[in-house]
């Protein structure tokens, strides 16, 4: 578990935000350019934490690109209906990109409950992400309930698992695939000939191990791109899946991050879930948008040669 005291270094504060993960970095506007000593800070924490929060920035789409790619290759979102203005930019939102609140009904709309369970993100892909960064923009009033996002840590999951089912699952790898959440609501239009292609159905394993962390484990499922497991029959797969996925989702695991405007939240896809709170998207407005760190490679097990 991560240390709760602040660290101060000169100008920044890391504040630890939770007993389990989380850290909000005070006093840096990352809306510049940062220097050798910033980027330094905010990768040791972001090791330390795996979520930081930077509060009341004030970000335009090229800013938010250009904070991004300090920390790697950005993943692009090629579909027009997810992309906000630049191919790396991922609307995130119950708005279109020119302002437009959608209605409940519209797929587009739909389309976000799919991040309701608890996920890694571009899990279906070959290669997954190593990081997601999300900028707060229109966020729901105080008074209202839902609409944060919750993360929960698989380290913590991982560790609080029996020796005996930890062997378990040791050589064990899961299917992950794209169209598993489009098919969770089935007025969400078919995945098309170029999605199929582009992403087609991969295994990762079931435990990976951190290369930042030397090589510690920790459990990677999803919940909204699959729940199949490999080497098992089908029943005895999703039965599984289904316990790890109840598994990750206890509170002694989780923080909630509570969306204020200007807010740049930084994850770590490797040893995270996140999932969204459910709010009333008829009446309110939720504008989040992300970049997506790439991952260096693919996953890394127990097995890979690297631990
Ligand atoms: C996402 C996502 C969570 C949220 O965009 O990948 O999971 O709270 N969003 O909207
Ligand atoms: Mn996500």
């Amino acid at each position: 578990m991560s240390s709760t005291e602040a660290v101060r270094s000169n100008d920044y504060v890391v504040q630890p935000i939770s007993n389990v993960l989380g850290a909000e970095i005070i006093g840096l506007d990352v809306s510049e350019p940062l220097d050798v000593r910033a980027l330094a800070v905010i990768r040791q924490a972001f090791i330390e934490h795996h979520l930081l929060v930077f509060r009341n920035q004030s970000l335009s789409d090229e800013a938010q690109v250009a904070f991004s790619k300090q920390f790697g290759q950005l993943e692009a979102f090629p579909e027009a209906d997810k992309t906000r203005n630049a191919i790396e930019i991922y609307n995130v939102a119950n708005v279109s990109p020119e302002g437009e609140q959608f209605d409940i009904n519209d797929h587009r709309a739909i389309y976000q409950k799919v991040n309701a369970r608890f996920h890694t993100d571009s899990s279906y892909r070959t290669i997954p992400s190593l990081a997601s960064i999300m900028y707060g923009m229109e966020v729901l009033p105080d008074s209202a309930e839902g609409g944060e996002t919750e993360f929960s840590n698989m380290f913590l999951a991982y560790d609080a698992l029996s020796e005996q089912i930890r062997a378990r699952l040791e050589p064990l790898h899961m299917v992950h695939y794209y169209e598993f959440g489009r098919r969770l609501y089935p007025e969400l239009p078919p995945v098309s000939i170029e999605e199929r292609r582009m992403v087609p159905p991969v295994t990762h394993p079931v435990i990976r191990v951190h290369p930042d962390r030397n090589n510690r484990r920790s459990l990677f499922i999803t919940t909204n791109a699959g729940n199949e497991i490999g080497g098992m029959t089908l029943e005895e797969g999703q039965a599984l899946h289904a316990e790890l996925a109840e598994h990750v989702a206890q509170p002694q695991f989780c923080h909630r991050h509570r969306w204020q405007r200007g807010d740049l939240v930084m994850w770590d896809n490797r040893c995270l879930l996140h999932r969204a709170i459910d709010y009333d998207m008829a009446a309110h407005r939720r504008v989040l948008r992300r970049t997506t760190v790439a991952g260096a490679g693919p996953i890394a097990g127990p097995f890979s040669g690297t631990s």
